[in-house]
Order: structure tokens, then sequence, then C-alpha cells
């Protein structure tokens, strides 16, 4: 059994996803984390976003691998845990940069289908549903407005980084731009999702009507 999360930043699918799987008693899957992973090596190594030739190399000889870690996971990349590293603003823009990529999107490709056929998961992303697991059992796309997301995320990281609300949402609108216009696997709705707007709902609302969904599916 396979349920799928795709949507924008800041949509709330991180927690959705990992209380929906928490409910369901499934594996929860952040696929950001595997493109976040990349980012920060490549960064680690000086490897340009755009230089294609470098990334296949990376790739040739990466091996990410989520580990648990109580009521989480932890990524894992050539044996390194690389977690703490990975959620900065300058991560989160080099991974939609890395994202564009055709070669890192095919080498992710094979790890998230290995990873789908081993246990009954949630998995989170911007191509589940359309790319990734297109015959998934459950697929939702998770929206809010722009300035939702922006201050829901503001909250979240406004204790360790010195960016405004106004940083916030000039980033996620880049993002954005950056996911959803690239040519390959491009952010968006599957055309059977189901599509969920949380502007106006709580976590809990979100999460329930997706269990109503699944139960009916
Ligand atoms: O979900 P996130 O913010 O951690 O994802 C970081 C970036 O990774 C996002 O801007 C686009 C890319 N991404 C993707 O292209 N496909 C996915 N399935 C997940 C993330």
């Amino acid at each position: 059994m396979i349920v799928t999360i795709d949507g924008p930043a800041g949509a709330g699918k991180t927690t959705v996803s990992r209380l929906l799987a928490d409910r369901l008693g499934y594996t929860y899957v952040d696929t950001g984390a595997l493109y976040r992973g990349i980012a920060y090596m490549a960064r680690q190594k000086g490897i340009a976003p755009e230089d294609d030739e470098a990334l296949a190399a990376l790739c040739a000889d990466l091996n990410l691998a989520f580990v648990a870690d109580g009521a989480g996971h932890r990524l894992i990349a050539n044996g390194i845990d690389v977690t703490d590293h990975i959620r900065t603003p300058e991560i989160s823009m080099l991974a939609s940069a890395v994202s564009a990529r055709p070669i890192v999107r095919d080498f992710l490709l094979d790890i998230q289908r290995a990873m789908g056929r081993r246990k009954a998961a949630v998995f989170e992303g911007r191509d589940m549903g359309t790319v990734v697991f297109p015959e998934a059992d459950v697929k939702f796309f998770l929206d809010a407005s722009a300035q939702t997301r922006a201050q829901r995320r503001y909250k979240e990281i406004a204790h360790r980084t010195a960016q405004s609300l106004a940083d916030v949402q000039r980033d996620m609108a880049r993002r954005d731009a950056n996911d959803q216009s690239r040519a390959v696997a491009p952010l968006k709705p599957a055309p059977d999702a189901i599509c969920i707007d949380s502007s106006a709902l709580t976590i809990e609302a979100v999460v329930t009507q997706m269990l109503d969904h699944i139960e009916n599916a």
C-alpha cells in the first residue's frame, strides 16, 4: 500500500505525512530529504548545481539511506549523518536547483521505488503521485495560500535563521517557481490526486480528511 502526498513548500506535508503514517502504522518517507542530501554533498565537494557531469559522478559514488531514530529518521550519506545540515535556507535553494537535473532525478527514482517495494508507506514530495508512484493506492495534493505557507515556514525556522518573514516568502516563491517550471517531473497534482487546501484547516482536520479518503478507497 502506497499513499503519496505532494505539494509546494510549507503546505504542511511533513507534519501531516508523519501523523498519517503513524495512524496507519506505515513507514514515512521524506523524499525532499534525499534531494537535500545530494545538495549538501554537492556543496561539500564544490559542485555547481548545473554541472551534470560532476553530479553524475557524485551520484555514482553516493549511498543515501534513512535510519530510524525514535519517532523520526536520520539521513545517512556515505556513512555520515547529514540530518542536521540539510534544513538551512541555502540547502533548500540548492536542493531545488539540483532537483531540476534529470541525472539527479533518475538516480533518486530507483532509490525511491526500492523503498516503496519494502513496506506500506506514506511518501512525501513533489512528484510522488505523478512520476515515482503513478500506481499509488491513494494520492493527495496538499496546498495552502502563499502567505499561509510562508508564515508557517517562518515560525518553524525563526529560532535558527536570521531570515525575515519577507525573506522566507521570497525564497519560497523562487523555489515554487523552480519546482513548477522544470522540464522533468514538475510539481503538479496527479490527475487522480485528491486536492486539499490546508490554509484554513488544522493538521488534525487534514489528517482526518485523508484517513476518510483512504478508508473509502
Ligand atoms: O520537500 P522539501 O522542501 O524538503 O524539498 C526540497 C527540494 O527538493 C524542493 O524544493 C524540490 C525538491 N524535491 C523534488 O524535486 N521532488 C521531490 N519528490 C521532493 C523534493
